[in-house]
C-alpha cells in the first residue's frame, strides 16, 4: 500500500497538469496506491494543505496548462531554517509514504536534501530554461520554444515594414536554450545568452553588415539573463526569493536604446516574460511529461528515493537528484555555432 504525495514547485511550466496525471493514473494500475496533491509546492508540505487526486480529479487536465496543485518558490531551508522535520510531521500525519516533486533546479535541491535525511522522495525535472542538469530535455522547453518562435515570426514582419531593429528579450537565467532553439527557428539576425558575455559593438558590426548587404531591418535576440562584457549588470529587480534568486527581466530595454544610439537604426523592443510559460503545453511537452510521470510513479513503487527521472538518448532513466541539481546545463556551444552561421 503506497500513498504517493505530488507537489510542484517553482516557476509554472506547460506539462505539470500532465505529470500529475500520468502519475495519478500509473497510480491507479496498483488497487493500493493513492494519491494527494500538496498545494503550492513545499510551502503545501510544509503546512499539510493537501487533497485528494483521483483519476476525477484529473481528468481533462493533459492538456491544460499551469498547475491544478499551484506553485511556490517556498524553501523550507530558507535563511538556515530546516524544515525536515515539520515535512516529515506532515507525512506522518497525512500518512504519506513518498513525495514526487516536480520541479526545477530549487525544488529539487530540496528534494535532494530531503533524500539526504532519507525522506523518501522521487524528483521529476520541469523548467522552460532547459538547464536542469541531467536529462537532455526538460517538459516545457519545447511549448516556450514554439511560442517565442511564433512571437519572433510575427516581430519580424513589423521589423521589416518600418525598417526597425526589434531586440526581443526570452526567458533563460543561466542558460540561452530558449534564446539559441528560438533564435535558429525563427533566423535571428544576433542571439545573445548567459554562457557569453556580449559585447555591444560587436552586435552593431553584425547589424551593420546586414545593412550594408541591404537589409533594412534586424531581430536581435536576448536572453533575461545575458550580461554585458563590460562588467555591468544585466537588469535585475530588488526582489530576491527564498533560494537567492534575482528577479531578472529587462536587458532589452538597455540593449535596444544601446544599438539605436550606436547604429541610429530606430531600435524597439519586445519582453515576452511569462506568455513563454503559461498556456497549452506542445504535443511533444506533452508526450514527454507524460513518460516523466509513469516513470516517476514507478520508481516511487520500485523505492528508488533520492532519484531524479530523466532523458537520455530517448530513454527514460533515473539518476540520483544530487548529480542534477549541483551543475547548470549549459548550451551545447556546437549549437551556438550553427546559430551564429546566420547573424549579420
Ligand atoms: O522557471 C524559470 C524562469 O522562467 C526563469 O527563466 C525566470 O527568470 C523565472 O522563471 C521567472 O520567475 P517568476 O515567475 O517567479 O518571476
Amino acid at each position: 500500500m503506497a500513498r504517493v504525495g505530488i507537489l510542484t514547485g517553482g516557476g509554472d511550466c506547460p506539462g505539470l497538469n500532465a505529470v500529475i496525471r500520468a502519475v495519478v493514473r500509473r497510480g491507479l494500475d496498483d488497487p493500493e496506491t493513492t494519491c494527494v496533491g500538496f498545494r503550492h509546492g513545499w510551502a503545501g508540505v510544509m503546512k499539510g494543505n493537501s487533497f485528494e487526486l483521483t483519476r476525477a480529479v484529473t481528468a481533462g487536465i493533459l492538456g491544460r496548462g499551469g498547475t491544478i496543485l499551484g506553485t511556490s518558490r517556498t524553501n523550507p531551508f530558507a535563511d538556515g531554517a530546516d524544515g525536515t522535520d515539520q515535512i516529515r510531521a506532515t507525512l506522518a500525519a497525512q500518512g504519506v509514504d513518498a513525495l514526487i516533486a516536480i520541479g526545477g533546479d530549487d525544488t529539487l535541491s530540496v528534494a535532494a536534501r530531503l533524500a539526504e535525511a532519507d525522506v523518501p522522495v522521487v524528483g521529476v525535472p520541469k523548467t522552460i530554461d532547459n538547464d536542469l542538469g541531467g536529462t537532455e530535455l526538460t517538459f516545457g522547453f519545447h511549448t516556450a520554444v514554439q511560442i517565442a518562435t511564433d512571437a519572433i515570426d510575427r516581430l519580424r514582419t513589423t521589423a521589416e515594414s518600418h525598417d526597425r531593429v526589434i531586440v526581443v528579450e526570452v526567458m533563460g537565467r543561466e542558460a540561452g536554450w530558449i534564446a539559441t532553439y528560438a533564435g535558429i527557428a525563427a533566423g535571428a539576425d544576433a542571439i545573445l545568452v548567459p554562457e557569453w558575455p556580449y559585447d555591444v559593438d560587436e552586435v552593431c558590426k553584425l547589424l551593420w553588415a546586414r545593412h550594408a548587404n541591404g537589409t533594412t531591418y534586424s531581430i536581435v535576440v536576448v536572453a533575461e539573463g545575458a550580461k554585458p562584457k563590460d562588467g555591468g549588470e544585466s537588469v535585475s529587480h530588488e526582489h530576491v526569493d527564498a533560494f537567492g534568486h534575482a528577479r531578472l527581466g529587462g536587458v532589452a530595454v538597455s540593449l535596444s536604446a544601446e544599438i539605436e544610439e550606436r547604429t541610429g537604426y530606430e531600435t524597439r523592443y519586445t519582453i515576452l516574460g511569462h506568455i513563454q510559460r503559461g498556456g497549452t503545453p506542445t504535443a511533444f511537452d506533452r508526450v514527454l511529461a507524460t513518460r516523466f510521470g509513469v516513470a516517476a510513479m514507478d520508481a516511487v513503487l520500485a523505492g528508488r528515493f533520492g532519484e531524479m527521472v530523466a532523458l537520455r538518448a530517448d530513454e527514460i532513466v533515473l539518476m540520483p537528484l544530487a548529480e542534477a541539481t549541483n551543475v547548470h546545463k549549459l548550451l551545447d556551444p556546437r549549437l551556438f555555432e550553427i546559430a551564429s552561421v546566420f547573424f549579420g
